[in-house]
């Protein structure tokens, strides 16, 4: 059973879209479901000065996606990759166990456009470390993952 703010968030989400100067783009797709997310940032000084994202995926992923992107708008980078699923969980006021790995998707495909936006600037990008859980990379039920 999803909580208000999931529905909530599903029903009217924010920052849907795409950026055509985006200074980072991610994307990932889930092994455990198939479903694609991607995220767009646009950076000012080291700030997101906006962020969108492109979801095809389930109404989970739509409101993690969401809330994530509402999360990290105005953070520096080093911040927006500190943003853990569980964060994200949490401010959806919980996921369904078998809905987890949704929020995953969106903490990786923030990482992978906050990577994108290094590697443009000739920056090394930061790691990520992979449990090889089916929940998807560095899936957070599992301690030894940053
Ligand atoms: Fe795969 Fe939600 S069921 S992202």
């Amino acid at each position: 059973m999803y909580t208000e703010k999931v529905i909530a968030e599903f029903t009217n989400p924010q920052n849907v879209g795409e950026i055509a100067d985006a200074d980072g783009v991610g994307e990932v797709g889930s092994p455990a479901c198939g479903d694609i997310m991607r995220i767009y940032l646009k950076i000012e000084g080291d700030r997101i000065a906006d962020v969108r994202f492109r979801t095809f995926g389930c109404g989970a992923a739509i409101a993690s996606s969401s809330m994530a992107t509402r999360m990290i708008l105005g953070m520096s980078l080093a911040e927006a990759w500190a943003v853990s699923n569980a964060d994200v969980v949490e401010a959806l006021g919980g996921l369904p166990p078998a809905k987890v790995h949704c929020s995953v998707l969106a903490r990786d495909a923030i990482r992978a456009a906050i990577n994108d936006c290094r590697t443009r600037r000739g920056l090394e990008p930061w790691e990520v470390r992979s449990s090889g859980c089916s929940r998807g990379a560095g899936c957070d039920s599992h301690p030894e993952n940053g």
